[in-house]
């Protein structure tokens, strides 16, 4: 397929000051004069950004890493992960074509991609929602016929199952990535045949499935707020830390609603999310948050308003990521981090 930039471009690109700090970080993690290799993650950063990749983005990351334009539109080109073009704005859909796939029932998908979202692969849905493209074996074949949505598989999909998603994800809706047959994983469709002591301990998902709908963001790009790159080499606090603070500094933000008190009397143990100490916890008591329910319904504007308001630990929020954390943690889940504070691991009582 010849893969070719798009003729509609934006005049300019640019990090964010997040992503810019990890990007950063990510060329930190190479020896002087290989800078260069960081290449991948840095287009994968812009795509991410901004949807698609764009000749701005391409021009930006070669001259951040000091590469002639042809280097990093080379890479650019090479890899069909790289979106050449404008993708859908709720997901690009990626049905494999490969072997598998195809005799188990993939024309029977890109035929309703067609219907659904467009004619060909690579063009907008009409209300600019969807995108769709055949791929290569994506490494599921016992689960066939599959399709990834943003980070996630769907698999053992049929017709029926698929136009199913679609609908869903239109309607703004996070389905359940994995099996969509009712297997679990990628057993004998007739079932366990063997371990079946495990079988009965088991989750409702397999890991994957278990972690995305944990998360709940299939289709959320990644946006400069994820887990912190860490690069203690550099003059101690993590770049991303400092952009965040940066970024707090900047964004006066909305003042999430507190209480008076806990509900009941009964305060969830903030210290449960990872990066909230004991005295975080009392600082978050203060202004009046108590429940891992309240972090996590906290919007972007109001993340920026407790960043700034945490005195000496500002931009903290995102730099630990609270509100994933939070999210997990309200809906019954548990993190490793959560689990070890239970058993008296990380804090004297
Ligand atoms: S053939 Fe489709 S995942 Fe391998």
């Amino acid at each position: 397929m010849l893969r070719r930039l798009h003729p509609d471009q934006p005049d300019s690109f640019e990090f964010t000051p997040a992503n810019l700090a990890w990007a950063e970080g990510q060329i930190s993690k190479y020896p002087e004069g290989r800078q260069a290799s960081a290449i991948i993650p840095l287009l994968w950063r812009a795509q991410e950004q901004h949807g698609w990749l764009t000749r701005p983005a391409i021009e930006y990351v070669a001259a951040m890493l000091d590469l002639a334009y042809i280097r990093a539109l080379e890479v650019a080109t090479f890899y069909f992960m790289f979106q050449l073009q404008p993708v859908g704005s709720v997901a690009h859909i990626q049905i494999c074509g490969t072997t598998s796939c195809m005799i188990c029932g993939a024309e029977d998908l890109m035929a309703i991609c067609k219907e659904k979202i467009a004619e060909k692969p690579h063009q907008l849905s009409a209300d600019g929602k969807f995108s769709w493209e055949e791929v290569e074996c994506l490494g599921s074949c016992s689960n066939a016929p599959m399709a990834q949505i943003g980070k996630d598989y769907y698999e053992d999909l049929t017709a029926d199952s698929f136009t199913g998603l679609l609908d869903k994800l239109a309607a703004g809706e996070t389905p359940v990535p994995g099996p969509q047959n009712g297997r679990y994983a990628a057993e004998p469709l007739g079932g366990v045949t063997t371990l079946k002591d495990y079988e009965k301990g088991r989750d409702t998902y397999n890991a994957s499935a278990r972690l995305a709908v944990d998360i709940g963001d299939t289709v959320k790009r990644i946006d400069g707020t994820e887990v912190p790159l860490l690069t203690p080499w550099r003059d101690g606090a993590s770049a991303p830390a400092k952009a965040a603070e940066e970024t707090a500094a900047e964004a006066p933000g909305i003042q999430p609603a507190g209480l008076d008190r806990a509900r009941d009397g009964q305060a969830d143990d903030l210290k449960m999310i990872k990066g909230i100490g004991p005295a975080l916890e009392t600082l978050c008591n203060r202004l009046g948050f108590y429940h891992f329910d309240q972090i996590a319904d906290w919007s972007a504007d109001e993340i920026a308003w407790v960043d700034q308001n945490l005195e000496g630990f500002k931009g903290r929020v995102t730099r630990d990521e609270w509100v994933a954390q939070a999210k997990l943690l309200a809906s019954g889940g548990e993190t490793e981090f959560a689990r070890r504070v239970k058993k008296g691991e990380v804090y004297d009582d």
